[in-house]
C-alpha cells in the first residue's frame, strides 16, 4: 500500500472511530464492526490503524476481528451464501444443495469467487429449521430450497450485479 493510500485509509478510520470513546478498550468491537460496515473487512493495515489509536497491542485487535465470525478479515463477494449445516436442514438434504451451489459457483465453501461476487460459507441453525434446507443470501432467507432453485436464485444474483450498482439482498 502506498504512502498516501495509508494516510487515507488512516483518515477515513479516525473519522469512523471519532465517535467513539479511544480511552476504552470496550470501543474495539463497535469500531470493528464500524470499519466491516464500511468496508466490507477489516484488512490488516485498519487493524495496525486501531490498536495505535487505542494504543493496544495489534494482537488483541487481531485476536477479536478473528474471534467474532460476523467480522471478516478478507474481502468477501457481492453476495455472501450461507448454507445452514445444522442437524434439521441436514437431514432434508442440505448436501445436495451445498453440492449444486458449488458446482454452478465453482468455488467451495470458505471461497469466493474470482470475480467477487459471490462468497460461500456454512452457517448455523437460522431458525426455519421445519422448512429446510435453509439459506441466507445476505439478509434474505430462502427456505424448502432445492438444487434446481439454487440456479434461479443465482441467476438474479448476476442480473442485479449486472444491471444495477445497488442489490436488492
Ligand atoms: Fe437449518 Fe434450523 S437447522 S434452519
Amino acid at each position: 500500500m502506498f504512502v498516501t493510500e495509508q494516510q487515507n485509509l488512516r483518515n477515513e478510520i479516525n473519522r469512523l472511530i471519532e465517535p467513539h470513546d479511544t480511552s476504552s478498550r470496550s470501543s474495539l468491537i463497535p469500531i470493528l464492526t464500524q470499519i466491516q460496515k464500511e468496508y466490507s473487512y477489516i484488512s490488516e493495515h485498519a487493524m495496525l490503524i486501531v490498536a495505535d489509536v487505542l494504543d493496544i497491542p495489534p494482537v488483541e485487535v487481531y485476536g477479536v476481528a478473528s474471534f467474532y465470525s460476523f467480522l471478516d478479515q478478507k474481502p468477501k463477494g457481492k453476495f455472501i451464501i450461507r448454507l445452514c449445516k445444522t442437524i434439521s436442514c441436514d437431514m432434508q438434504g442440505k448436501d445436495r444443495i451445498a453440492h449444486q451451489l458449488k458446482n454452478d459457483l465453482g468455488i467451495d465453501f470458505g471461497e469466493t469467487t474470482p470475480d467477487g461476487k459471490f462468497t460461500l460459507e456454512w452457517a448455523n441453525c437460522l431458525g426455519m429449521c421445519d422448512k429446510g434446507p435453509a439459506m441466507l443470501v445476505n439478509d434474505l432467507v430462502f427456505t424448502s430450497v432445492t438444487p434446481e432453485k439454487i440456479y434461479d436464485i443465482l441467476e438474479s444474483c448476476r442480473s442485479v450485479v449486472n444491471n444495477a450498482s445497488d442489490c436488492c439482498y
